[in-house]
């Protein structure tokens, strides 16, 4: 899609990298040539695909688990980056999830706190982390994973969720203004409903086709709809003139 070359020689770390969006993102990045530091979200809960397992044994992709929710998770991630780079051109913070749905009256400290610490308090810190490398590099763009429930709120249950998700939007856009001067570049992808194991997880049948009715290109989306706007937003040659800026996508289903 993008040229085979785009990347290479640029070092890119993506978390949440192991399913979903984030695993079509790296595989996009790997097909122009990039070198991964693969984040694959917690050990032991699933077979990993083919060709990340390729790209590994190749030494063009490191794949490293962490739990952003314990203790030392997000350290021993930045740790394991810092091993492999010495400056890091493009981080990608896509790991997060909804967690569950929850009534706004019965949501208890913990589920609160686990929604927060993993969307939000995970990204500050892995960005903080690796800023250093980041400067290293002398041009880097730092790309956000969202949601489009920043903007319209999301549904019944999904309100810290959301809100998450706003935090992540306001804080790119401040770090974009920030970071500026060190020729760091920060945007956000807000995908909309795209087809993952996350709304396996969070939606009903009937309510994705309920949401798939209401979409101007009257279908859902896929992680192979998002990636290219990732690899666009990271790319100095395609988007150096942009930052702090929000890319949607959605089929429609928001305009405004
Ligand atoms: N699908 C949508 O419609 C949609 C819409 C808007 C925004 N998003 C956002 O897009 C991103 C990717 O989601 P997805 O749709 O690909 O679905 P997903 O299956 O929910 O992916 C969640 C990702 O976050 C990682 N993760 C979850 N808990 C973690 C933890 N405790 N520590 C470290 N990593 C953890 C997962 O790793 P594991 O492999 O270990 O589970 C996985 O890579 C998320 O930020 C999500 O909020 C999705």
């Amino acid at each position: 899609m993008f040229h085979p070359k785009l990347f290479e020689n640029r070092n890119v770390v993506i978390t949440g990298a192991g399913r979903g969006i984030g695993l079509e993102v790296a595989r996009q990045f790997l097909d122009c040539g990039a070198r991964v530091v693969a984040h694959v979200g917690r050990p032991g809960e699933r077979a990993l695909p083919d060709f990340l397992l390729e790209a590994e044994s190749e030494r063009r992709a490191a794949l490293v688990a962490a739990d952003f929710l314990s203790d030392e998770g997000v350290e021993n991630f930045a740790e394991a980056v810092e091993d492999r780079f010495d400056a890091v051109h493009v981080l990608v913070n896509n790991a997060g999830t909804m967690v569950g749905r929850f009534a706004a009256g019965d949501l208890t400290d913990d589920q609160y706190e686990t929604i927060v610490r993993l969307n939000q308090t995970s990204v500050v810190e892995v960005t903080r982390k690796l800023l250093p490398l980041l400067r290293a590099a002398g041009e880097a763009a730092i790309v956000n994973t969202v949601s489009i429930s920043a903007v319209t709120g999301g549904s019944p249950g999904s309100a810290v969720y959301s809100a998450s998700k706003a935090f992540v939007s306001t804080y790119s856009k401040a770090l974009a203004r920030e970071l500026a001067p060190d020729g760091i570049r920060v945007n956000c992808v807000s995908p909309g409903t795209i087809t993952t194991d996350f709304h396996e997880r969070y939606s009903t049948a009937e309510k994705l086709e309920q949401t798939r009715k209401s979409i101007p290109l009257q279908r859902l989306g896929t992680p192979e709809d998002c990636a290219p706007a990732y690899l666009f937003l990271a790319a100095a040659p395609l988007s150096s003139y942009i930052t702090g800026q929000v890319l949607e996508i959605n089929g429609g289903q928001l305009i405004c």
